[in-house]
């Protein structure tokens, strides 16, 4: 399948063909979802969660986000992939943020990168944006800035708050923004942005009424055992398939059910004879 473009994701928003994607931080993961025909792979900050332990997304850096960018391109060479902004990559200033964004698509050949924030950061999407950059908003529940939203709590709730996440989503739109993630924000919200920007929005957590549907690769395979936010459905669980496989494993060791003799390299047949004759010569 050819990698998704701009252009593509513009055209699946007017004929209402859902963008399904996921965030992948390795290469097996993206690589499978690649295989699993997935529009687009974001390379999430969670990573920072998911893979890396951390409590939350604040420590993650760009050395950490640029690694996983790297081996998530190796992966999935044919799809769409964004490259999350961690926190202080762009917080400082325009410059700061342009340089960074850069970063993410000349070292880790990313097509995209998202940042959190709305009118806030409006002139950093702009600068990327006209630095000819593709760049996506996200707003809503902004795990970067869960300590002044007091936690990871949904957004939008009530009309001063909706009001002013419709504000940020325009302005975001008018930056040059090529399209809106929305976080943990009222299907009825959602359904409002969606139709009122011209730009594809996107739902994690924003219910049914928009261009395409995010989610932690983590959260919906069972791999993130922490929480599980509401608006996750579990497709499998790998942590219990893991667990499993380890204990099997510790336990044939154990009992030297494993490894057999299928798993050993043997002797070239050809020099058996003098193999044996050297084990003898040195044995002490
Ligand atoms: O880092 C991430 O995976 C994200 C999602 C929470 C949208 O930004």
């Amino acid at each position: 399948m050819a990698k998704k473009t701009r252009l593509d994701l513009m055209r699946m928003k007017k004929s209402g063909e859902k963008v399904a994607w996921v965030t992948a931080y390795d290469f097996p993961t993206a690589s499978f979802a690649e295989q699993a025909g997935m529009d687009m792979i974001l390379v999430g900050d969670s990573l920072g969660m998911i893979v890396l332990g951390y409590q939350g997304t604040i420590p993650v850096t760009m050395e950490e986000c640029i690694t996983c960018c790297n081996a998530v391109r190796r992966g999935a060479p044919n799809t769409f992939c964004i490259g999350d902004m961690p926190f202080m990559s762009y917080q400082i200033s325009d410059e700061d943020a342009v340089y960074n964004a850069g970063r993410f698509l000349k070292e880790a050949d990313m097509d995209a990168v998202k940042l959190e924030g709305g009118r806030r950061v409006i002139t950093r999407i702009k600068a990327i944006a006209d630095a000819g950059m593709l760049v996506m908003g996200h707003i809503g529940l902004t795990p970067q800035s869960s300590g002044v939203l007091g936690g990871f709590k949904a957004q939008g709730r009530d009309p001063k708050s909706a009001r002013d996440l419709i504000m940020d989503a325009r302005a975001i739109e008018e930056a040059g923004a090529f399209s809106l993630l929305l976080e943990a924000v009222p299907p009825e919200l959602t359904e409002f942005i969606t139709n009122d920007l011209t730009i594809p929005v996107y739902s994690i957590g924003a219910g049914i009424p928009c261009d395409g549907q995010l989610l932690i690769c983590g959260d919906m395979l069972g791999l993130f055992e922490a929480f599980t936010p509401k608006f996750v459905k579990k497709y499998a669980n790998v942590a219990e398939i893991e667990i499993k496989a380890f204990k099997e494993y510790v336990d044939d060791v154990k009992k030297g059910r494993f490894p057999t003799d299928e798993h050993c390299y043997h002797i070239l047949p050809e020099t058996a004879d003098e193999y044996q004759k050297m084990l003898d010569e040195l044995r002490r």
